[in-house]
C-alpha cells in the first residue's frame, strides 16, 4: 500500500515515534490526523508540509470523549479513515513494592484504554476501508520488564485486545498489527512516572546510542504497508520473544541481568 490520499489517524503525534510517523506520512501525501496533548508542537510539525492535508485535534487519549472526538473529526473532514495508528504511550520505572498504584492505573488508561477507546470509534470506517489498526508496543508485551509492571501489564492488556480483535475479524479482512521497537531515543523516559506518579525528567540510557524514531517509523510503515500481523525491531526483542516461549525461567535472569545493569537501577 502507498499512503497517498489515505486517511491516517496518529495518536501521540506531538513527539518521537509519532511524530516521525506524521512526517513520514505527509511527505508521502496521506491525509494524516495528529492527536495529542500539545496542539502548539503539532502545529509546529505541520507548519513544515505546506501543501498537505492535516488534521490536529488535541486530545487526551485516557479520556474517552476525546477518542471519540478524535475519530468524529477524522470523518467529518476525510470521510473515512484507512490506518489507525495507536501510539500514544507513557513509561514508568520503580519496583511495584514502592509503587503508587496510581501510576499503573495512568499506564493503563492511556496505553491500554486509549487503544481501545479509539479502536472503538474507529472499527466501523476500519471495517469499511478494509483497513489496518496499529499498536505501537515493545518487548515488554511479551516479556515482563523488571520496574516496569505498569508498563508491561499495559503492553500485554493491548496484545491481548489487538490479537483477539484479529481473530474476531478473520473474514473481514481487517489488517491488525502489534509493532515492537527497541529501545528508541525518544522522549518517553524523561516523562517515565517514578514510584510516586512524578516524571523522572531524565534517561537512564544512553539515548544517541538508541534506535532512532525515524528508523522505527519507516518499519512500523513497511509492516502495514505489507500488511504484517507483527513487527519485532531488533534481534534482542526477537531473541526474547523466541527464548521466552521454549526458556522462560533462562529470559527473566537474562533480563533482570541487562535492567540491574541500568543507570541507578531500582532492582534489589
Ligand atoms: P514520546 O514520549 O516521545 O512520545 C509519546 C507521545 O504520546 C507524545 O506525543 C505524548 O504527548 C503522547 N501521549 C502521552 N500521553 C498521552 C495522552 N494521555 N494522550 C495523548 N497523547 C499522549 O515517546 P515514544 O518513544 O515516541 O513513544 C511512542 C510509543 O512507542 C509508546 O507507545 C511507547 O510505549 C512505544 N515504545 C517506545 C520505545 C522507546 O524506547 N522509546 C520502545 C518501545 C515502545
Amino acid at each position: 500500500m502507498g499512503f497517498e490520499g489515505k486517511v491516517v489517524v496518529v495518536t501521540g503525534a506531538s513527539s518521537g515515534i509519532g511524530e516521525a510517523l506524521c512526517r513520514k506520512l505527509l511527505q508521502q501525501g496521506a491525509k494524516v490526523v495528529m492527536a495529542a496533548r500539545n496542539i502548539s508542537k503539532m502545529q509546529q510539525i505541520a507548519s513544515d508540509y505546506e501543501d498537505a492535508e492535516v488534521m490536529i485535534i488535541e486530545a487526551d487519549v485516557s479520556k474517552k470523549s476525546d477518542c471519540e472526538k478524535i475519530i468524529h473529526e477524522a470523518v467529518g473532514s476525510f470521510g473515512e479513515i484507512d490506518v489507525l495508528i495507536n501510539n500514544a504511550g507513557i513509561s514508568m520505572r520503580a519496583i511495584f513494592e514502592d509503587l503508587d498504584i496510581s501510576v499503573i492505573e495512568q499506564l493503563m488508561a492511556v496505553n491500554y484504554w486509549g487503544t481501545v477507546y479509539c479502536t472503538h470509534y474507529a472499527l466501523p470506517y476500519l471495517l469499511k476501508s478494509k483497513g489496518s489498526v496499529v499498536g505501537v508496543s515493545s518487548i515488554a508485551g511479551f516479556q515482563g520488564l523488571p520496574a516496569r509492571t505498569g508498563y508491561s501489564s499495559s503492553k500485554f492488556a493491548m496484545h491481548g485486545f489487538l490479537n483477539t480483535l484479529r481473530v474476531e475479524t478473520l473474514k473481514q479482512d481487517l489488517h491488525v498489527m502489534i509493532a515492537c521497537p527497541g529501545f528508541t531515543a525518544s522522549n518517553i523516559r524523561n516523562t517515565a512516572l517514578t514510584a510516586d506518579g512524578k516524571p523522572q525528567g531524565d534517561t537512564p540510557l544512553e539515548e544517541g546510542k538508541l534506535m532512532t524514531a525515524d528508523d522505527v517509523a519507516n518499519r512500523i510503515l513497511s509492516g502495514i504497508a505489507r500488511r504484517k500481523r507483527s513487527v519485532i525491531m531488533t534481534l534482542q526483542g526477537k531473541l526474547v520473544v523466541f527464548l521466552g516461549k521454549f526458556f522462560p525461567a533462562m529470559v527473566d535472569k537474562m533480563v533482570y541481568n541487562h535492567m540491574k545493569k541500568e543507570k541507578d537501577s531500582p532492582l534489589k
